[in-house]
């Protein structure tokens, strides 16, 4: 019975009513603890934020802040992407990386980066196979955790446009 049936994986937005998921999520995934306004930017970055379920438990999420260039244009950063162990190399983290990348598309949004712990290769090699590339190292960025270095890992979607 339901042999082959796939598992309905699906994303909702984030907002008040639902920003505990967020936080027991990134309580189980991360070394870090995050701030109010870790909270508040993932609220404002309205659908660049998303929970993933995994039929209807909550298995994973991620949560970007929009930033504003110099220039005026809007850079997204991935302040954190996560999916529970046991859930993990089911397709998940493409699901939500997509999802951010397509909205970054949508709204010719050019420049998306994010800082990742020098040990983590599984999560380098993972943001690798989407184009982000290692664009800066930053030492004793991490003031909790070992080792305290970083990547910059980034990822530009669109060329600039030439002058006419
Ligand atoms: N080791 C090797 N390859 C992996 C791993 C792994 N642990 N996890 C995923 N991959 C590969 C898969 O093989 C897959 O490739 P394929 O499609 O060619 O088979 C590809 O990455 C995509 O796999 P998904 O199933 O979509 O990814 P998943 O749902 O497992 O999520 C993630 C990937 C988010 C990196 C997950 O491993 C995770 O939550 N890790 C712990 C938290 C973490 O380190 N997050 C990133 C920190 S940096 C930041 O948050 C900004």
């Amino acid at each position: 019975m339901g042999a082959g049936k796939a598992v309905p994986i699906s994303l909702d937005g984030v907002r008040d009513k639902n920003l505990m998921q967020l936080k027991k999520l990134n309580v189980a995934l991360f070394p870090v603890r995050y701030n109010d306004k870790y909270y508040a930017d993932a609220l404002a970055s309205g659908d660049f934020t998303k929970l993933a379920y995994y039929s209807d438990i909550c298995v994973g999420a991620i949560a970007c802040r929009l930033e504003k260039k110099e220039s005026g244009a809007i850079r997204v950063y991935i302040m954190t992407l996560g999916v529970l162990a046991p859930y993990r190399g089911l397709g998940i983290g493409t699901m939500l990386l997509n999802h951010v990348l397509d909205l970054c598309t949508k709204q010719s949004i050019s420049e998306i980066y994010l800082h990742v712990q020098t040990n983590n290769e599984d999560a380098i090699n993972f943001y690798k196979k989407f184009g982000f590339e290692i664009t800066d190292t930053i030492q004793n960025y991490y003031t909790n955790i070992t080792p305290p270095d970083c990547y910059v890992l980034t990822k530009f979607i669109l060329e600039p446009q030439a002058k006419k």
